[in-house]
């Protein structure tokens, strides 16, 4: 099964690039940038990623951020990720980032947006993956830093599909952004965000019914409300869920405990995704073999979560009905 997992055409709906960046890249950047870092190499770095909840990874993560300062960094960055994707056979991938970690610390907006952009149209024509980016907010700072980062969206819309809701989720309802994913929508961008990682239930119902979102990014607390497992199985609301990442940041204690397979089984349009790889433990690949690991799955299963992907992505139909007749033929194959 793991040669058939390696194998699967997959699509990624979850991935925070500025997540991908990887100790030893990290390290590269920040002696390019003549930035400190204290540890002393690597190796050290990695070992440090022990996180007991969604902060105190936040906290490391956006340190990791500071060392990204040119167009060159953001391209360098987004490269590697391709690369990575490409050896996973990723097809697809829908890629977040995070303006404000940038803009705050005196980074120019363009500066981010053409350098990931300029490695998206390298990974089109030298890897042959397809590719999408969504800006996302900070819930953490106030509504009006948030207005203001869309305009500078607006003045990027040809190479921004549509919005997010990332960072900390405790005491940052949907509710406080109601207003700029209202402004989002109308201007035309689609709009995601993470809900019920660490949030209740009702964070969910709130992104659905106050964002309008396409999606919801983790979702996995959807279970504690059944009238809300009921309507995302009737809706087909995609689930963007990232089983490495639950178990770092003490989503769920194991993976046998993760709901993944069950709320798959249930028919809820559930997903696979790395959310921040270089610093959960593995990319899209190492995800589905630790998901069929805890949970054994049949190959129909395995190819549903990528199905799944491909139904809740943000390109056209036509390259949805492709992408399908890939999988399927795929496992035919297999
Ligand atoms: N949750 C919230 N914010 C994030 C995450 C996450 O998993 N990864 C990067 N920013
Ligand atoms: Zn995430």
């Amino acid at each position: 099964m793991n040669a058939f997992i390696q194998g699967l055409p997959k699509v990624e709906l979850h991935l925070h690039i500025e997540g991908s960046l990887e100790p030893e890249l990290l390290f590269e950047l920040a002696q390019r940038n003549n930035i400190d870092i204290p540890y002393q190499s690597p190796q050290a770095l990695r070992k440090a990623y022990e996180f007991e909840d969604l902060q105190s990874f936040l906290d490391i993560y956006y340190q990791g951020a500071n060392a990204l300062i040119t167009e060159q960094d953001f391209y360098d960055l987004t490269w590697a990720y391709l690369e990575k994707s490409k050896a996973d056979n990723v097809i697809h991938t829908e890629i977040f980032f995070d303006p404000q970690t940038h803009t705050e610390r005196g980074i120019h907006f363009d500066t981010v947006i053409n350098g990931i952009y300029r490695a998206m149209e390298d990974g089109r024509e030298k890897l042959g993956i397809t590719s999408q980016i969504i800006a996302c907010f900070l819930r953490h700072l106030s509504e009006q830093s948030a207005i203001e980062t869309l305009q500078s969206i607006l003045k990027h819309q040809d190479k921004i599909i549509g919005v997010g809701l990332d960072s900390s989720e405790q005491g940052h309802p949907p509710e406080k952004f109601k207003r700029v994913f209202q402004q989002a929508r109308e201007a035309g961008l689609l709009t995601v965000a993470h809900a019920g990682e660490e949030g209740p239930a009702q964070n969910i119902v709130d992104a659905v019914e106050m964002l309008g979102v396409s999606r919801v990014d983790h979702g996995v607390r959807c279970v504690e409300d059944p009238q809300l497992l009921d309507a995302l199985i009737a809706s087909k609301m995609p689930l963007t869920v990232c089983p490495l990442s639950n178990i770092k940041l003490c989503v769920f204690d194991e993976m046998v405990q993760h709901n993944i397979a069950d709320l798959l089984r249930k028919g809820v349009a559930v997903t696979i995704n790395s959310d921040d790889p270089a610093y959960f433990g593995g990319y899209m690949t190492d995800n589905f073999l630790a998901v069929n690991q805890a949970h054994p799955m049949s190959k129909r299963e395995l190819a549903q979560f990528t199905i799944n992907a491909i139904n809740g992505s943000f390109i056209s139909d036509e390259l949805k009905a492709n992408y399908r007749a890939q999988v399927e033929m795929y496992v035919a194959k297999h």
